[in-house]
């Protein structure tokens, strides 16, 4: 049984082991923020080479969405956390998993099963808890989504209820995107003919992520909540360019962002980072989402905060200490493949490194494609007006070649 008094050795019988699910660049900051607190970290992929594996004590390749893989790999390894890090994941076998007491799940078993699917947390959100969220019906056939459409109006955005990263995502402006947005959808999700959700589109000002850390008070040694400093940032296709942080907000809508984000983390439990995405319209806040895990759009924490929100998930999981003080605005930028190919080599670093304030990170993924995240650069400056410059400079500096 793991305490924060007791953590172990790496490498020897009394390591505390964390088994992470899923090793993107995500997953490979928290490896090493966890590996610098003593843990020893397991990382499972559905590739070998994935960006958190190469830094990771152990490796391992599995078909994650597999129940008897995963509860086999947790069986092997005996971890006493279990880190998912993506959505896409056999969810039964962690709340077995939890359920038997085999290790605790981060932030639950429940939390990963929710989020999973938008029709559990969208669910949970509204007729749960009420927050204020766009309106909104669910689909499974194309008679029910035509209704839907009727009953939501145009417009409206159409997401299989399984996907992630604007899979099979798009908006209906006019009554001819009807067909296409159900053919669309039904090619996007994550599992063959699902259901899907369709929104009211919401004439938002802004997006922001609120990252939300659930950890132990020391002064209580009860769970307690903080809040980051809200991150703004601009989607494209399905992902995010670019986040900065702090977001400006008026008083009133960052109290309600607080609000729903304190009520929805809570009702989900546990201990960790929550990436909260939520629209805000005036001091009118709507929630969107919500990730039981560090956000992409966080990366701008590498740079902005004392402490990112890598360190930060590492330190929740653990039951320790959290500090979420900015120490400068600042802004990322997603470095994309731009090129197609196998082991692609990358230059310009020299450039970017000399963008002043500016750091980066290489994923190091075996493989580039034109729209693929290969790397981050994120930058610290007086304003965030001027971080965002800056970091796209960074980025724009690198480029990846394949031969
Ligand atoms: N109802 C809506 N009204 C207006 N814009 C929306 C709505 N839903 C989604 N969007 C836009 O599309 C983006 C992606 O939507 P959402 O977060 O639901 O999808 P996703 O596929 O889970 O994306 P990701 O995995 O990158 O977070 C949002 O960040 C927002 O910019
Ligand atoms: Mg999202």
């Amino acid at each position: 049984m793991y305490t924060p008094d007791a953590i172990g050795t790496p490498g020897a019988a009394n390591a505390t082991k964390v088994l992470l699910l899923g090793s993107g660049e995500l997953g490979r900051e928290v490896t090493i923020a966890l590996q610098r607190l003593g843990v020893e970290v397991h990382a499972v992929d559905r590739y070998t080479g994935a960006p958190a594996q190469r830094v990771a004590d152990f490796q391992y390749t599995i078909d994650m969405t597999d129940p008897q893989a995963v509860r086999a790999l947790v069986e092997q390894v005996r971890p006493d956390f279990v880190v998912p890090e993506i959505e896409a994941l056999a969810t039964d076998a962690l709340a077995e998993v939890e359920d038997a007491g085999l290790a605790t799940v981060v932030p639950t078993a429940r939390a990963t099963q929710l989020t999973m699917n938008r029709e559990g947390i969208r669910t949970l959100a509204d007729k749960e808890l009420g927050l204020p969220n766009s309106r909104h019906v669910f689909a499974s056939t194309y008679e029910e989504f035509e209704d839907g459409v009727r009953q939501i109006g145009i417009p409206c955005v159409v997401k299989p209820v399984m996907s992630s990263s604007g899979k099979g995502q798009s908006y209906i402006r006019d009554s001819e995107d009807i067909a296409p947005a159900w053919e669309y959808a039904m090619s996007g999700g994550r599992v063959r003919s699902e259901r899907v959700i369709i929104e009211q589109f919401v004439p938002f000002d802004y997006e922001i992520t609120l990252l939300t850390i659930r950890s132990v008070d020391p002064a209580t040694g009860e769970d307690a909540t903080w809040f980051c400093e809200p991150i703004g940032h601009r989607q494209q296709h399905g992902d995010y360019v670019e986040s900065w942080q702090p977001a400006q907000m008026s008083e009133e809508a960052l109290g309600a962002a607080r609000s729903v984000a304190a009520r929805i983390t809570g009702a989900l439990g546990g201990r960790g980072v929550f990436g909260v995405e939520l629209f805000i319209k005036g001091n009118d806040v709507y929630f969107s989402e919500v990730s039981p895990r560090p956000h992409d759009t966080g990366m701008v924490t590498m740079g902005s905060q004392r402490f990112s929100e890598f360190d930060l998930h590492a330190r929740a999981i653990l039951g320790l200490p959290i500090d979420t003080t900015l120490v400068s605005p600042g802004a990322s930028a997603v470095i994309y493949g731009g090129t197609e190919g196998d082991a692609p080599s990358y230059a310009g670093l020299a450039q970017a490194l000399n963008v002043p304030e500016a750091d980066v990170r290489i994923f190091g993924k075996p493989v580039a494609h034109e729209r693929r995240r290969m790397g981050v650069a994120f930058t610290t400056a007086e304003s965030t007006d001027l971080a965002r410059q800056t970091a796209k400079k960074a980025a724009d500096a690198v480029s990846l070649h394949v031969k």
